[in-house]
């Protein structure tokens, strides 16, 4: 878990039913899909930052054996820069390799910088493109990949 002075007051934890109003506000802001509808059917691994008792972030990952596929890490926008997009994805990544994942996989805006730049940092590399994978601007999609015998 990545200590730092900004996110000291942040506490990664499991989303229950009383997150769902904020966290429905948070997807709208960061322009994605709700989760909610996503998650049906699969095993997932679902996380949520709080901040003096508020949702002001969260993330998503499905998996099937020892394939996981990350859905999305969104924090809200007053509360970017902190680290606290590092800590969702280190507790989705850490639980993972405890539930014997070995494949982590992601889809991002090709144009993305911030979350490219973020999974990067966690170790996640470019594997595939998948050409005009999102709508609503159509853009291309990098798959990046993180395989669990490297460090996070
Ligand atoms: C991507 C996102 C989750 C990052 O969250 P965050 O809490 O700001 O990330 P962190 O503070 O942990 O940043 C970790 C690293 O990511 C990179 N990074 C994050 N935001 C960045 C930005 N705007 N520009 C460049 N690099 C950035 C940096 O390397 C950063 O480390 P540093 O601050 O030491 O330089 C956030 O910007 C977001 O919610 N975006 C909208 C939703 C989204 O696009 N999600 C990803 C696709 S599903």
């Amino acid at each position: 878990m990545t200590a730092c002075p900004e996110n000291s007051d942040i506490e990664v934890t499991e989303i229950t039913g009383d997150h769902y109003d904020v966290i429905r506000k948070i997807c709208a802001e960061c322009g994605v899909n709700n989760f909610l509808k996503l998650t049906a059917g699969y095993s997932e691994i679902k996380k949520v930052a709080v901040l003096n008792g508020q949702p002001v972030g969260y993330a998503v990952m499905l998996y099937l054996l020892d394939d996981g596929e990350i859905c999305t890490v969104c924090v809200a926008k007053e509360h970017r820069r902190k680290g606290i997009g590092s800590l969702l994805l280190e507790s989705l990544v850490n639980e993972g390799k405890q539930l014997g994942i070995k494949i982590f996989n992601l889809e991002v805006r090709a144009e993305n910088s911030p979350a490219i730049t973020l999974y990067e940092k966690h170790g996640f590399t470019i594997t595939g493109k998948r050409k005009n994978y999102y709508s609503n601007p159509i853009e291309d999609a990098l798959v990046m990949s993180y395989y669990e015998n490297t460090s996070i």
